[in-house]
């Protein structure tokens, strides 16, 4: 079994969009305890969203003790840490004092669009493709830099002097954990790197043709990493523990969902909704609005990539309906408040708050209610909500079918919406094929424990990962063949009435 058989648990680290939690995990990859904390989102205008990055530590620094009082263990019990996170949220800070220049700039926000809008018209557009593998888009890290840079005074100077440094979540909580402003090590992963639009995807390494291309001063960026490596060791939270490893957390899920051969993907429903297929050692091409990025890689050994479909917001959508709209109290009511119709009634909602992501990129769509008639009742919008997910999920299969090797025969799922039972029948229902979710529901969190465990040796190898994955649920497709077309196109025609609307 490989690792130190007095330890007993590794730890992971799960800062996503919403919450941060630490979850410890035992050798047979079950989970022994959780502890979480969500932190505000800050709206300071409509399509900006804002996190206060010490908030998040301070949560990182209560969660960790939180997890190991609950299961009754001690930091000495902890083999390693791992850490996932949202992705190319931006975070930019001073070396010295540590102190965020200014808020995170999260994923979901759309303030960078005309800076997008000029690179993408502008000489250097293709350039971006070939090396990174994505074409600007303001889902990724480095236009929000850029826009950090010019608008928070003095940090383009305090860059070049080497007086900030910049991360996305890994990055800052790494710096964090090993002692930063005393100590501080600043580094990032390669799956982190490839969302930013500056990491060469062959080559994993920073690219001058693009650091120039948006005058980005090399002296505040992390050093890359591989997602499987120790880093360092913990000065605070969880002192004298190594890190073992870091990921984005979509593929964090990819690997804690063991989808370690090509051809093998995963959909993980959280704020956002992700699929990722691996495409084993071979960089895919950017095709059908799917993301060419970096799966996993361990130690020198060369990286595994994958393509994606990302979708801006599902479990955000609940969210709102709970928080704004107030229709509910708790997130899980929404499945009572659907069950409580029949159908959607004829409403359909298009939640294209954050513009649309895959398989349609439409950074002007905003979101649409429509079908909207006296019958219409909180239960049929609670119906819309959820088959919201179900069609973006529908939208982004299809995309990746006509690129995938084999066919998706079966889709695996994780994330915290797939306790939703009638939403998992949906999805099952839309695609037409079988739905199937793992005993772990945290694959995001198992995965950044796997990269930490192998890293130190609590794990042997992939394949004893492999053998933990245990099936807990199956959703068989039900919904007759004319029904799904006849709502299909009304979706699609819901979809198309967001396109266009900022002017
Ligand atoms: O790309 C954004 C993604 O990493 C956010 O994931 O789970 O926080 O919605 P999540």
């Amino acid at each position: 079994t490989g690792g130190d058989v007095a330890v007993k648990v590794v730890a992971a680290i799960d800062q996503g969009t919403t919450s941060t939690r630490c979850v410890l995990f035992d050798h047979a990859g079950r989970m022994v305890s959780v502890a979480q904390h969500e932190h505000r989102q800050h709206y300071p205008q409509p399509g900006w969203v804002e996190h206060d990055a010490l908030e998040i530590w301070r949560n990182v620094e209560r969660v960790v003790p939180e997890a190991l009082r609950s299961a009754g263990l001690a930091v000495a019990d902890v083999a390693a840490i791992g850490i996932a996170n949202q992705r190319e949220t931006a975070v930019v800070w001073d070396r010295r004092t540590g102190e965020p220049a200014h808020p995170a700039i999260t994923w979901q926000d759309t303030r960078t669009a005309p800076l997008v809008a000029e690179l993408n018209a502008g000489p250097t557009a293709a350039l971006f493709e070939e090396v990174c593998g994505l074409s600007p888009a303001g889902y990724f890290a480095a236009p929000r830099l850029r826009w950090l840079l010019d608008r928070v005074p003095g940090l383009q100077e305090r860059a070049e002097a080497g007086d900030v440094l910049f991360g996305t979540m890994e990055s800052w909580l790494i710096w964090k954990l090993t002692g930063g402003p005393i100590g501080g090590v600043h580094v990032t992963d390669v799956t982190n790197a490839s969302r930013t639009m500056l990491m060469d995807i062959d080559r994993l390494a920073w690219d001058d043709r693009l650091l120039a291309a948006l005058d980005i001063p090399r002296a505040l960026l992390p050093e890359i990493r591989p997602n499987v490596a120790v880093y360092a060791e913990c000065t605070a939270a969880a002192p004298g523990v190594p890190i073992g490893g870091a990921f984005g957390d979509q593929q964090a899920a990819l690997f804690g969902q063991t989808c370690f051969a090509e051809g093998e993907a995963k959909f993980t429903y959280g704020t956002g909704s992700f699929l990722l297929l691996n495409t084993g050692t071979q960089r895919p091409t950017p095709s059908n609005g799917l993301l060419p990025t970096v799966a996993y890689a361990i130690g020198e050994e060369a990286p595994t990539y994958a393509v994606e479909g990302s979708i801006a917001m599902t479990g955000s959508l609940v969210q709102w309906f709970r928080d704004s709209l107030e229709m509910i109290r708790s997130a899980p009511e929404i499945e009572t408040l659907a069950r409580s119709v029949a159908d959607n009634g004829g409403c359909y909602i298009v939640p294209a708050f954050s513009g649309l992501y895959a398989p349609r990129w439409q950074p002007d769509a905003r979101g649409i209610i429509v079908g909207l008639t006296s019958f219409v009742t909180k239960g049929h919008l609670a119906r819309a909500v959820l088959e919201a997910t179900g069609w973006q999920t529908a939208e982004v299969v299809d995309a990746m079918t006509a690129v995938a090797p084999v066919p998706i025969q079966r889709l695996k799922v994780d994330g915290g919406m797939t306790a939703n039972h009638l939403l998992m029948q949906f999805v099952a229902d839309v695609l037409d094929v079988p739905v199937e979710r793992p005993l772990v529901l945290e694959s995001v969190s198992l995965g950044a424990a796997y990269a930490a465990g192998l890293a130190v040796g609590y794990w042997p190898d992939l394949e004893v990962l492999r053998n933990n994955w245990h099936r807990a649920a199956r959703w068989e497709p039900a919904m007759p063949d004319d029904l799904r077309r006849r709502e299909r196109e009304n979706w699609e025609r819901a979809v198309e009435r967001t396109y266009d609307w900022v002017r």
